[in-house]
């Protein structure tokens, strides 16, 4: 999604609006020398470690390490979607989104009336629920109140083919609309007609509580498909969307917790019964969009599953989705259910309370991992341990940059004896491995000069105009002196970029954490004395590359043989000694 709208755009965007009049709007500031502070938005504080710099056009929290541009604040503060943010700003100024490839153009321009539509779909299904007796006593005999069945919009198909085209289909162009937000079916050419019939209605609601699709109960057993929901449409994406989400952001000014259940029956009593933290993915397993909108909504995530075989599967397949999802300050259970019974069950049976218990005791992340991963391996041999690792370490690299990390690292060389490539601590000293580990995760980052010269830039981005290719250091092998390469071509192109528009390219990359770090380091002086800094530090790697070159001709040297040029090159190197 965010492919289709240029960087460009999103550049110039950022340089047109003022990330302090955006936050100032919905956090109270207050000036303190260049920056503005505020008590943190994102977390409980007393004392306001919440900053906001215009110079850089970002924000930052040192207390819960929230940071971003104006765009980052939107998403978070308002819980949009990157478009949607890129919308709102670009409103306030003026500015019209470009979508490449037009696509996405198109269908904002329709989306408005098919937004239109599907309302008018809810409330001819709710129109429909008061006029009958039978969907009615369906509705009662699970159980669900009239407060609740008005808070989901719950409703009724009527048992007719053209219930919804005679209500909302009068012209051919309205009919083609109905189509296209999914709402009839039919063969191909052929006459087209209700999608629902004689089903109980779930409204799927969007971020912004606009209806987006239906699913649609059967009341009785009949054959063919319990639920039937909507096809993907272009409002309509299952693998992104979560039913209830919109009714937790209601009853909830604040979300501590997300739970995550199967079906559209479990959130709906989890909610009557008090527990309005409960979202279901509609039919699916839970995606990578899933896991980043849970975790965007939520620091703590509970995945309810069934016990068999199947929800177990399931809840494996969560965890895939979720690890690249795990930053420090996120966390993630599991709760398997008994044999044969769901939220909705349980919690009449137990009240909320009884299932408040079972969440206490949901086995956290970390514990269904290694119990899963492990499951096949014994892990007496030698050979199990082997297959342990295997098995972990592609999963557990996914894991962003942090503590937890480090900690499932350390788990895994406890676990099987093994390290991790490049996980710091001797393999069967799981302690040593974990405290130092703990250790590293708390330390101030290093000062290489690599890291010197990617902090100066971020936090100048002007500073790229001033180096002047080629960029003999690129060769250099160290961390870090590939990013600290494309910054310096980004930063040359663009040289309007502030440090929260540059952030903001980096989006949901691996790097985007560490690079948001390196814009807080503090650095002593200003102006040209950062611009000194810099120099001298791009200085020193071009040395430490004119090193490396050395030591490699050298090898070679002794190793195999030299061409005429490499020749020559070693003895220009040799004759510039250690400069
Ligand atoms: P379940 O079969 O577990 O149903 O499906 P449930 O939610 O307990 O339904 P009730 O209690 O019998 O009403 C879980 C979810 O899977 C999707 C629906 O989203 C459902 O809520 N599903 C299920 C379908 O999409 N189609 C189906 O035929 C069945
Ligand atoms: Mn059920």
């Amino acid at each position: 999604m965010r492919g289709r709208i240029p960087d460009t755009f999103i550049d110039d965007l950022l340089t047109r609006v003022d990330i302090v009049d955006v936050i100032e709007q919905r956090v109270p500031l207050r000036k303190a020398g260049r920056d503005w502070t505020a008590r943190c938005p994102f977390h409980d504080e007393r004392s306001p470690s919440f900053t906001v710099s215009p110079a850089k056009q970002f924000y930052h929290c040192f207390g819960c390490g929230a940071h971003g541009s104006a765009i980052k604040f939107l998403m978070d503060y308002d819980r949009l979607e990157f478009v949607d943010a890129v919308e709102e700003l670009a409103t306030r100024v003026g500015l019209k989104v470009p979508y490449e490839g037009g696509g996405r153009r198109e269908v904002r321009e329709d989306s408005a009336e098919l937004f239109e539509l599907l309302e008018g779909a809810a409330a001819f299904y709710r129109r429909a629920l008061a006029a009958s007796p039978r969907a009615q006593a369906y509705f009662d005999g699970r159980g669900v109140d009239e407060a609740t069945r008005a808070r989901f919009g719950l409703g009724y198909a009527p048992d007719s083919w053209d219930g919804v085209l005679q209500a909302l289909g009068r012209t051919p162009q309205r009919i083609a609309l109905l189509d296209k937000a999914g709402m009839l079916a039919g063969g191909e050419g052929g006459k087209r007609y209700d999608r629902f019939r004689d089903r109980v209605m779930f409204p799927i609601l969007d971020r912004r509580g606009r209806t987006i699709a239906f699913g649609g109960r059967v009341m009785g057993k009949e054959d063919g498909p319990k639920y039937l929901n909507s096809p993907e449409t272009p409002l309509f994406h299952k693998g992104h969307e979560l039913f209830g989400l919109w009714q937790v952001r209601e009853a909830n000014q604040k979300i501590a917790r997300l739970l995550v259940v199967e079906g559209y029956m479990d959130v709906i009593a989890l909610h009557q019964a008090g527990i309005t933290q409960a979202v279901a993915t509609l039919g699916t397993a839970t995606t990578r969009e899933h896991a980043e909108l849970l975790f965007r909504n939520a620091a703590d995530v509970y995945f309810c599953f069934d016990g068999d075989r199947a929800g177990r599967q399931a809840a494996w397949r969560a965890v895939e989705s979720v690890l690249p999802r795990m930053r420090d300050g996120r966390q993630a259970w599991f709760l398997f259910l008994p044999e044969g019974e769901d939220p909705d069950s349980l919690v009449r049976q137990e009240g909320a309370a009884g299932f408040e218990q079972r969440l206490k005791a949901a086995t956290p992340l970390s514990a269904f991992f290694f119990a899963e991963v492990g499951k096949e391996s014994d892990l007496g041999s030698l050979e199990g341990k082997a297959r342990l690792a295997a098995r972990a370490r592609p999963l557990i690299a996914q894991i962003p940059e942090g503590a937890f990390r480090d900690l499932m690292e350390g788990e895994l060389e406890r676990a099987s004896g093994t390290r991790m490539p490049g996980a710091a601590g001797p393999a069967g000293a799981p302690l040593i491995a974990r405290a130092s580990a703990e250790a590293r995760a708390s330390r101030p980052p290093q000062r290489s000069l690599v890291r010197t010269a990617v902090a100066l830039l971020v936090q100048n981005p002007a500073l790229g105009a001033t180096v002047e290719p080629p960029w003999t250091f690129a060769e250099l092998r160290q961390p870090g002196v590939a990013l600290l390469i494309e910054l310096i071509a980004l930063t040359r192109s663009r040289p309007s970029l502030t440090t929260g528009a540059l952030l903001e390219h980096f989006g949901e990359r691996e790097e985007a954490a560490a690079l948001q770090k390196l814009a807080v380091m503090a650095f002593p002086g200003d102006g040209e004395a950062l611009q000194a800094e810099f120099a001298g530090a791009l200085a020193q790697l071009e040395r430490q590359a004119r090193l490396q070159r050395r030591d490699d001709l050298q090898r070679k040297l002794h190793e195999t043989a030299l061409s005429p040029a490499e020749n020559d090159e070693l003895r220009s190197l040799l004759a510039a000694g250690g400069r």
